[in-house]
C-alpha cells in the first residue's frame, strides 16, 4: 500500500490525502483561478473533461504523486511529485482556497511532502521550478531548505528560477 491509495500523511493541522475522481472539480476550479493559473506553467485553462482524462491517465503513471492538502475546513490545495525518477522528482504546489493563504498551511504540507518523499520513496533531490517573480513559492521554498540553483528555461515569456533540495 502506497499514499497514491491509502491516505495515511497526518500532520498537526495539515494532512495529505491522494487524490480521487471526486476532487477533479475542485481542481478545475483552483488551477483556473487568476492567482494560481498565473503562477503554473500551464498556458491555457483547464477543462473538466481534460481534468478526468488525465485523472485516468494518472491512476497507472508511477512517475507521478498528486495530493489534496486538508486542514480541518476541508481540502484546500494540491502539492505533489512529478518526474519521479532515479532518486529525484519535480516539486509542484498551490493553496487553492484564499482562506488558507498565509497561514503557514503550505509550510506543513511541504515538510509533509519532503519527509514522505526522502524517508519512505527514497528520493534525495527534490527539484522546484518557478517563475522568478513568485516571491511567495520562492521564500516558502527556501524557508523548507531549498536553494537557488540557477535560472530555468523561460515559460509564458517569463524568466524562471530552479530551486533544488537535497536529502
Ligand atoms: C506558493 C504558495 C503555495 C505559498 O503559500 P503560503 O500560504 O504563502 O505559504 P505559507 O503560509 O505556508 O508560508 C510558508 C513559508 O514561507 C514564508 N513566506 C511565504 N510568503 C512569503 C513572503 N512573501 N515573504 C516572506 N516569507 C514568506 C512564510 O513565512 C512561511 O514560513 P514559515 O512557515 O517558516 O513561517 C501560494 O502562494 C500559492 O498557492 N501560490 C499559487 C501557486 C504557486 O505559485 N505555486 C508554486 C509554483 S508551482
Amino acid at each position: 500500500m502506497t499514499l497514491r491509495d491509502d491516505p495515511s500523511l497526518y500532520g498537526t493541522n495539515v494532512n495529505l490525502l491522494p487524490i480521487r475522481g471526486d476532487d477533479n472539480q475542485l481542481i478545475v476550479n483552483w488551477r483556473n483561478s487568476p492567482r494560481v493559473h498565473d503562477n503554473l506553467f500551464t498556458k491555457n485553462y483547464i477543462t473538466i473533461e481534460g481534468q478526468e482524462a488525465w485523472y485516468v491517465a494518472y491512476q497507472s503513471d508511477p512517475e507521478q504523486l498528486r495530493l489534496i492538502i486538508e486542514i480541518k475546513d476541508g481540502p484546500v490545495g494540491c502539492c505533489g511529485l512529478t518526474d519521479i525518477y532515479d532518486g529525484s522528482a519535480d516539486l509542484t504546489i498551490f493553496i487553492g482556497e484564499e482562506s488558507a493563504l498565509k497561514r503557514g498551511v503550505a509550510g506543513e504540507a511541504l515538510d509533509l511532502l519532503l519527509g514522505y518523499a526522502h524517508k519512505i520513496m527514497g528520493l534525495h533531490t527534490i527539484y522546484a521550478e518557478v517563475f522568478a517573480d513568485n516571491s511567495s513559492a520562492i521564500c516558502l521554498y527556501i524557508s523548507r531548505g531549498f536553494l537557488i540553483a540557477g535560472m530555468g528555461a523561460p515559460r509564458k515569456g517569463r524568466k524562471v528560477v530552479v530551486l533544488e533540495w537535497e536529502a
